[in-house]
């Protein structure tokens, strides 16, 4: 993985709502959404089994990416343009030390590590049907590259809400 000095690019934009009791946490993804993109349609797409119910959020028409994540109390999106991201990633976590790193990580890790490695399964769209030890992180100024087989994602950790850690990754349109 190569890469340079990068930061976060300005037509990101990445939006966060405290979750409401009771409300469901695909309409409060969908608030937000709606909030980012005003008129869009976001569906789901399994890239495993094609169901729509479940798996990688997609904006029909295609002009723009998307990812959501969950926390207990929060709900994050992330949006860009298709002219500069081909896919993208969030992922946020409460730091509470419910994760068991040394699990679902090979080397010792903090939670960011993890967030990094779940943006990019994200931005990939395996998600965790994909080996989390096929993702390779490398921190470079200003940010971090992650790669999954041959695709090199570039990505950030992504300013949050006290007490959660949230990594943000894309692939460069
Ligand atoms: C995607 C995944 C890594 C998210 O894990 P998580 O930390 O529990 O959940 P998060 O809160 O961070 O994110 C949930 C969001 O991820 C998105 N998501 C789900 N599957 C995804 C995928 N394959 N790629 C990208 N994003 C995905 C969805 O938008 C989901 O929210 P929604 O259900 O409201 O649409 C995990 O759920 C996963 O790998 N799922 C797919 C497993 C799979 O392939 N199963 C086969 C089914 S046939």
């Amino acid at each position: 993985m190569t890469g340079g000095s990068r930061g976060f690019p300005s037509d990101v934009r990445v939006a966060w709502a405290p979750r409401t009791d009771g409300m469901p946490r695909r309409d409060a993804a969908a608030d937000l959404l709606g909030g980012l993109l005003p008129g869009a349609v976001v569906v789901r797409r399994c890239a495993r089994c094609g169901s729509t119910a479940h798996g990688r959020p997609l904006v029909v028409g295609g002009r723009h990416v998307v990812s959501v994540s969950y926390t207990d109390r929060w709900v994050v999106a992330a949006v860009a343009p298709s002219s500069s991201a081909s896919t993208i990633g969030v992922d946020a976590e409460d730091d509470d030390g419910r994760i068991d790193l040394a699990r679902v990580l090979p080397a010792p890790s903090d939670l960011h590590a993890w967030t990094r490695v779940e943006a990019t399964l994200k931005a990939d769209g395996r998600g965790l049907a994909l080996d989390p030890a096929a993702v390779t992180v490398e921190e470079v100024p200003g940010g971090f590259l992650s790669q999954v087989e041959r695709t090199v994602y570039h990505g950030w950790d992504a300013p949050a809400p006290p007490g959660v850690v949230a990594s943000l990754v894309l692939r460069q349109a």
